[in-house]
């Protein structure tokens, strides 16, 4: 690859030749990560890749960190932590022989967009990782991405052969593909030939990860949004969004509306522009699921107040975890459409901490209950005491998020739990994404009835690839 690269020292520049400075190339307005997406679903080529973003620049590695620091840009794998600390917790332990991990596994079953990413603009993450390596002092990238994102698998396998002047080595590692798979200390569980489960902490991977060496586990948007910081300076990156919430996302919005499909949408966008973005809705919405299933369903009335920021998304106790958003319409039923959720988190469980294993089962099983209306509104009292009590029991935050989707499924549905007593809910199937879990229909028998249109309903958002624009 002809890299055209700039030679890039320790020594401090011109000030007009720092990454702070607004480099007069990058994107104005949006898209930003998306520009140049061929609609025909192509990845885009190297040379489409140069043409877009020219060539990958080679700023010092302190220059980037700071660069990433002053851009306020934080983790998009749903744990929202701030990236240039990441960075430089690595790079202070670059003598022990550093290595990224690219997480591309998804695993999250309502987003598509790391899976978008990667299929479609594999250079962009690649030049992330690449930047990133060379900041943290590492030579070896390994990319891992679920065994079943084919269409990612092989974009990668022609981006990477294609590549040269790296100066640093990618490897392509395919998993198994399972909810805690994605967490980080399995993700390095796997890359080292143990089980695909998430290890007891401490060490933490960024002390101990990768064989054993201080390792930077990132997910794709976010790498790719250092790219793009690396190319265009930390002051370009916060001409969009807010102070406190600078630069795009990728949001994921499914559900009840007219064109779902991922979205690159500046923070700030009021979530109604959201919806917006995906064709609107279909049908008047009673909730929006933010935050894919670890987070936290908000009545539709509170939701449209709001928007793609974190200060107003805690304000109602959620955060956009790995930028999911699903549109629960009138029709369906929050309490069913929840019950599979949950059903799915306690059967993801790996199945190594009690209070996770035994915890969210029960949890399950009395929250079923309740969407079946065999159970007494009573127990709603004893699901919060379960949640309160597996929360923070595990080795992996599993049971954090399985319990803070629980309880916010209360909060929003929970009155409609005599309505499912008195069999008065006639909600239809909302098709949620959620692998392995039937659609449910108010009702025991009903419940067994919709079990065989289940499986169509199941498949029917996995795997699409999600539109972008
Ligand atoms: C149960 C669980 C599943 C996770 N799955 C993913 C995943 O599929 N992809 C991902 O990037 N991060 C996932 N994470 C978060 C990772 O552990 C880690 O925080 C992230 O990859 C770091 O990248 P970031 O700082 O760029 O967000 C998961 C975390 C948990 C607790
Ligand atoms: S908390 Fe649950 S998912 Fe996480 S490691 Fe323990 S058993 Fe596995």
């Amino acid at each position: 690859m002809s890299t055209g690269l700039r030679r890039g020292g320790r020594q401090a520049r011109s000030a007009d030749d720092q990454i702070s400075a607004p480099r007069p190339n990058g994107p104005a307005g949006l898209p930003r990560l998306l520009v140049g997406l061929d609609a025909s679903g192509a990845p885009m080529t190297l040379a489409d890749h140069g043409r877009v973003h020219g060539p990958i620049p080679r700023p010092a590695p302190l220059e980037l960190i700071e660069a990433v620091e002053r851009s306020g840009l934080r983790g998009r794998g749903g744990a929202d932590f701030p990236t240039a600390i990441k960075l430089r917790s690595v790079a202070e332990r670059s003598r022990r022989g550093t290595v990224v991990v690219v997480n591309g596994s998804e695993t999250e079953p309502a987003s598509a967009k790391d899976r978008l990413l990667l299929a479609r603009l594999p250079h962009l993450v690649l030049d992330g990782a690449v930047l990133a390596a060379r900041a943290v002092g590492a030579r070896d990238v390994i990319v891992k991405v679920g065994e079943g994102s084919a269409a990612a698998l092989r974009s990668l396998e022609g981006a990477i052969s294609l590549r040269g002047g790296d100066d640093v080595t990618i490897h392509l590692a395919a998993g198994p593909e399972g909810y805690v798979m994605g967490e980080e200390s399995a993700v390095v569980h796997l890359l080292n030939g143990g089980a695909p489960v998430p290890t007891f902490v401490p060490p933490r991977v960024f002390e101990r990860g990768y064989r054993g060496r201080p390792t930077l586990v990132q997910n794709p948007e976010t790498l790719a949004q250092i790219a793009l910081v690396a190319r265009y300076g930390d002051r370009w990156y916060r001409e969009l969004g807010t102070d406190a919430d600078p630069g795009s996302a990728l949001v994921t919005i499914s559900g009840a509306v007219a064109a779902p499909g991922v979205y690159e949408l500046a923070f700030g966008t009021p979530m109604t522009d959201l919806l917006a973005a995906a064709g609107g809705s279909t049908e008047p919405l009673q909730a929006l699921l933010v935050g894919g299933y670890f987070g936290t369903w908000v009545e539709s009335s509170r939701a449209f107040r709001l928007r793609l920021a974190r200060e107003d998304l805690r304000s109602v106790g959620c955060s956009l975890g790995s930028g999911v958003l699903i549109a629960l319409g009138e029709s369906g039923c929050g309490l069913h459409e929840s019950a599979r959720v949950i059903q799915y988190l306690a059967a993801q469980s790996a199945g190594q901490c009690g209070p996770c294993v035994y915890g969210l089962r029960a949890i399950s099983d009395v929250f079923g209950a309740l969407a079946d209306g065999v159970a007494h509104d009573r127990e709603r009292d004893r699901l919060l005491r379960w949640t309160a009590e597996v929360r923070g029991r595990g080795a992996c935050h599993h049971p954090d998020g399985a319990a803070r989707f629980v309880e916010s499924a209360l909060s929003v549905f929970g009155s409609e739990i005599e309505w499912h007593r008195s069999s008065r809910c006639t909600a239809v199937p909302a098709g949620m994404p959620v692998p392995g879990i039937a659609a449910r229909t108010s009702g025991p028998r009903a419940a067994r009835r919709s079990a065989a249109a289940g499986a169509s309903a199941r498949s029917s958002q996995r795997g699409s690839g999600g539109s972008g624009r």
